[in-house]
């Protein structure tokens, strides 16, 4: 989580160079992002297709058009959980854009809830913790936080931090709060790409 260029494709793009198959699920036809270039939803599908033999390693996708956003990631979430090993990470670029009445779309909750059965991992990337469907706050593994100022989600962020949300608000740049179940530490990722723990 983290405001607009407070760091997160960047650390995204560096995470994901330790992972084999990654999928990046993305609202939006982006800009060139995550070493890929980004394919529409009939392409990501043939190339998707070709996976199990690791012919590409990194796929981004968009929908076709936005009205498609909840849909087309359903279709994915479906597909990936009775496929063990097609992808080893779903990233799910603008996870607020996920949300339904109800939270999230039901492949999708079945996903998030049983994926790590299927050794599937969902990365799930967003501006706020507030607007953060509850199933992602809740299942979540480790929570990476940048600069928040917002005291809703200062809020949000104790559910992980107790106390120590509070330093959301006064991170520097590129600096992040990690939660790893019971860890806690205050990091930054340096330009060497090494994590640094400032303190804990
Ligand atoms: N640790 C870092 N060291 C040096 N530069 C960084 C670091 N993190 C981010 N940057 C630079 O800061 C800029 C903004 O970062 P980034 O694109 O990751 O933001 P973002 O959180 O993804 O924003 P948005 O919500 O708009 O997508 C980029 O130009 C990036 O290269
Ligand atoms: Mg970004």
């Amino acid at each position: 989580m983290g405001l607009t260029g407070s760091g997160k494709t960047y650390r995204e793009e560096r995470e994901i160079r330790t992972v084999h198959r990654v999928l990046v699920l993305t609202p939006y036809p982006p800009d060139y992002e995550y070493g890929a270039i980004p394919l529409d939803y009939q392409e990501a599908w043939k190339a998707l297709a070709k996976y199990p033999q690791r012919s590409c390693r990194i796929v981004t996708a968009y929908p076709p058009g936005k009205k498609n956003v909840i849909p087309f990631t359903d279709k994915i979430a479906r597909f990936a959980y009775h496929h063990p090993g097609w992808v080893d990470v779903l990233v799910l670029d603008e996870c607020q854009r996920l949300r339904v009445k109800r939270d999230v779309s039901d492949d999708l909750a079945i996903l998030i809830d049983e994926g790590r059965h299927v050794n599937l991992n969902v990365w799930a990337i967003g501006r706020r913790p507030i607007q953060t469907p509850m199933l992602l706050r809740s299942q979540c593994q480790t929570q990476v936080s940048f600069r928040q100022n917002s005291q809703r989600d200062i809020v949000v962020l104790e559910d992980y931090y107790g106390d120590n949300a509070e330093k959301a608000r006064t991170l520097g740049e590129f600096e992040f709060l990690r939660h790893d179940d019971d860890k806690l530490g205050v990091y930054h990722y340096s330009k060497d790409n090494e994590l640094i723990n400032i303190y804990s």
